[in-house]
């Protein structure tokens, strides 16, 4: 009998440890204490409008702002590329979460990406990656970064030694995700600070398979966070986007440049989208953590499952540093499949309540083949995956009908 999920105690608004070190107050909320994670994003960035009293941030679809004489901006925004209100609103709550000051958004988490990484490197420079990075931002680096002459080694970010031999003195950037995607590897953020500015480089932690809800990189030594908000911060499968996060302000400023100068940013009714699902990020973790727990579970008592890689089970080799970094474990599972690559794409084929689809933390369950589909520009690579593995994004849904569904297709497998 396998030992159970160590559920983490809920305190409704507790966070991970330290992870409201820093955070900027809301505006018009001066008085301590500091406002908990949903307060924070329900209302950071989102006074009601002044001229209206509209209580939702406003759709402000223009691609230009009227001037009261030439240079005589009303409230900062010249041209929407440059800025916009509704793109403000989520940036600014964006900031909040994280427990930064700085935020901007993009128009993809590649975007946030590439833009990130036109600010921290220059042709020359090296930058150490996961082993087990996600696929396109593999790509960005591999296959596109290196055309600027960037050049990168690919660790195993668990092996903090392994992590110190491939620093060089011309390494920039030492990038982080965790958990992973799609192996669900963890990685020790405070202690990747310690060894990426020893050697005078910057720390980014991709934060999209946690959120800020479970995990607040900065507080615990990271530099940067990216995130793709097309997941779990947007939250219901109906938007693309990225964002940087930042408690450095010379960084941020050459954000805003980059930003502004390369132009890919979100429209209004993305960062609309994305600030009304964020509103709700609290409780759909919660509840993504709570049903991913049973179906890992499920699957790890499974004949037909070879292994199930979720930081929340104790026999997950990241399970000690996950629970100490991240509040909860999340919605993400994968698993191995003892019939490999066929008995893998039958289960993909025969889910019901689990879409087969790409992408991930939205409401509705999905499932996927990595090695084929998000992942597929591994393939050949040290990044490859193996072809047994399927990844699931537990959704919020019935979970009763989630371990029906996964239980009626491994029959068939
Ligand atoms: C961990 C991670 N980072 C970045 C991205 C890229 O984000 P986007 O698809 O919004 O460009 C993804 C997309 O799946 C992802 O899973």
């Amino acid at each position: 009998m396998k030992p159970p999920i160590r559920r983490r105690p809920r305190a409704a608004d507790a966070s991970p440890s330290g992870t409201d070190g820093g955070v900027p107050t809301l505006a018009g909320v001066s008085s301590a204490p500091q406002p908990g994670f949903s307060t924070r994003a329900i209302h950071a960035g989102q006074d009601p409008d002044p001229s209206t009293g509209s209580v939702v941030v406003p759709v402000h679809a223009t691609s230009t702002f009227a001037q009261d004489g030439v240079g005589g901006l009303r409230a900062g925004y010249e041209y929407a590329r440059t800025g916009n209100p509704t793109r403000t609103a989520l940036e600014e709550c964006l900031a909040a979460l994280e427990g930064a000051e700085h935020a901007r958004a993009f128009a993809s988490g590649m975007a946030a990406e590439d833009t990130l990484l036109r600010a921290l490197l220059r042709p020359g420079d090296h930058m150490v990656i996961p082993i087990d990075a996600y696929g396109g931002t593999f790509r960005l680096i591999s296959k596109i970064l290196v055309d600027w002459g960037v050049h990168y080694s690919a660790v195993d970010l668990g092996d903090l030694d392994a992590v110190r031999e491939a620093v060089r003195p011309e390494t920039k950037v030492v990038w982080c995700e965790t958990p992973t995607n799609p192996l669900l590897s963890i990685a020790d953020i405070g202690e990747l600070a310690g060894i990426a500015h020893g050697s005078g480089a910057t720390l980014v932690v991709d934060n999209t398979f946690a959120s800020p809800y479970l995990q607040t990189p900065l507080a615990l030594g990271a530099d940067a966070v990216v995130h793709s908000t097309t997941k779990y911060l947007g939250g219901h499968s109906d938007v693309v986007g990225g964002a940087v996060v930042t408690r450095d302000a010379a960084l941020a400023e050459e954000l805003g440049r980059l930003q502004n100068g390369i132009g890919a940013v979100p429209g209004p009714f993305d960062c609309f989208l994305t600030l009304r699902g964020i509103k709700t990020l609290a409780v759909r973790m919660e509840r993504h953590s709570d049903n991913a727990e049973r179906v890992a579970e499920l699957l790890e008592g499974h004949p037909k499952i070879s292994a199930v890689l979720y930081p929340g089970l104790p026999g997950h080799p990241g399970h000690g540093v996950a629970a100490r970094q991240m509040r909860r474990f999340g919605g993400m599972v994968s698993a191995r499949l003892t019939g490999g690559d066929e008995a893998a794409r039958a289960l993909c084929a025969n889910t019901r309540v689990f879409t087969l689809a790409e992408s991930l933390g939205g409401v509705e369950s999905l499932i996927e083949h990595p090695g084929a589909m998000t992942h597929a520009s591994t393939q050949g690579s040290p990044l490859e995956v193996s072809s047994d593995l399927v990844r699931l994004s537990v959704g919020i849904e019935d979970v009763e009908d989630l371990l029906a569904d996964l239980t009626e297709a491994l029959d068939k497998v």
